[in-house]
C-alpha cells in the first residue's frame, strides 16, 4: 500500500448506511484515483456525494506528484464526519499549494447556491443506486440533474454506476434508466466502460466507469427550485432523509432532519 492509501486508510470512518454510503475496497480506490490523476483534463473539478474519498485522495496525489495540472477540487456532500475528514487531510498534507481544496455541506434536494451555477468543467458522481425507487435508478437522474446545474456547457462528467449485483435484473434497469436519461438529455457517451471496475465492502456489488459530455442542449428541469419531498423519500428507500449528517464525534455522525 503506498503511503497516501495507508494515511486515508488509517483514517477512514465508518459507512452511514442511512444515507446509502458504501464503501469501495481500497484497492480499488487506488486504481480509480490513477485512473482519474492519468485521464482528467480539467480545471475545475467538483464531487457530488464522495463517501469513497477519491476527491482528497486524487488531491493528495497531486501534491504528493507536485503537480498542478487541477485548479479546483470541491467536494459536495450531507456528511459533514466525511467533509471535515477531508478538510483535515488536505491541511496537514499542504494540499493547497497544489490545488483549490474545498468542501461544502450540501444537500442535493436544496436549491444549488447561485455561486455553484455553472461554476465546474467537470463532475464526479457515485450516487445511491435506487434499485427499489420507481423508476430504479433514480439516484443517478437527480444526481445528473444537479450537475448539470453546477457545469459549465461541454463539461466531462465521471459516472459510476453498478453493472454486476445480486439482482441483475435490478441492475440492468438501473443502467437502462441511466441511458435513456442520458440520451434524452443530449448527453455524449465518450467512454464506456472505461477500464476499471470497483468492489465494495458489504456488498456484492460491482460498478464500472462511464465518461459522458455535455452539449449545447443539456439542461436541468430543477434549475433553481428545491426536488420535491416525495422523491426524497422514495430514494431513501421510504425512510425519513436527513437534512444532513452532524459530525458530533459519534461513530456514524447525527442526522439532523429539515
Ligand atoms: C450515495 S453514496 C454512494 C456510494 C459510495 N460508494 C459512497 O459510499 O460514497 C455517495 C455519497 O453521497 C452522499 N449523499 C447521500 N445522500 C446525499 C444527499 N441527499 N445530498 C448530498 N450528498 C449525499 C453520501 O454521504 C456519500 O458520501
Amino acid at each position: 500500500m503506498d503511503d497516501i492509501l495507508k494515511l486515508f486508510a488509517s483514517r477512514r470512518l465508518k459507512p452511514n448506511h442511512i444515507v446509502s454510503q458504501w464503501y469501495m475496497y481500497l484497492d480499488d480506490i487506488q486504481k480509480q484515483v490513477e485512473f482519474l490523476y492519468n485521464s482528467l483534463e480539467c480545471e475545475k473539478l467538483m464531487f457530488l456525494g464522495d463517501g469513497d474519498g477519491i476527491s482528497i485522495m486524487l488531491a493528495l496525489t497531486l501534491a504528493k506528484n507536485k503537480s498542478k495540472k487541477l485548479k479546483q477540487i470541491f467536494v459536495f456532500d450531507i456528511d459533514e464526519r466525511e467533509l471535515n475528514l477531508y478538510k483535515n487531510l488536505a491541511k496537514e498534507n499542504g494540499v493547497s499549494e497544489y490545488v483549490d481544496f474545498q468542501t461544502i455541506r450540501y444537500n442535493i434536494f436544496d436549491k444549488v447556491p447561485s455561486k455553484f451555477l455553472n461554476k465546474f468543467d467537470a463532475f464526479y458522481i457515485n450516487p445511491p443506486y435506487s434499485s427499489t425507487t420507481q423508476p430504479k435508478g433514480l439516484g443517478f437522474l437527480l444526481w445528473l440533474e444537479r450537475c448539470i446545474e453546477m457545469t459549465k456547457r461541454d463539461a466531462k462528467g465521471y459516472i459510476v454506476y453498478p453493472t454486476k449485483d445480486n439482482d441483475q435484473i435490478a441492475i440492468n434497469e438501473i443502467g437502462k434508466t441511466i441511458f435513456q436519461y442520458l440520451e434524452e438529455n443530449h448527453f455524449n457517451v465518450l467512454q464506456n466502460p472505461a477500464p476499471i471496475s470497483h468492489r465494495y465492502e458489504e456488498t456484492d456489488c460491482i460498478s464500472e466507469n462511464l465518461i459522458v459530455e455535455k452539449t449545447k442542449n443539456t439542461s436541468a428541469h430543477y434549475k433553481g427550485k428545491k426536488i420535491p419531498f416525495e422523491i426524497a423519500n422514495s430514494l431513501y428507500h421510504n425512510k425519513l432523509l436527513p437534512h444532513y449528517i452532524l459530525d458530533d464525534g459519534t461513530t456514524y455522525g447525527s442526522p439532523v432532519d429539515f
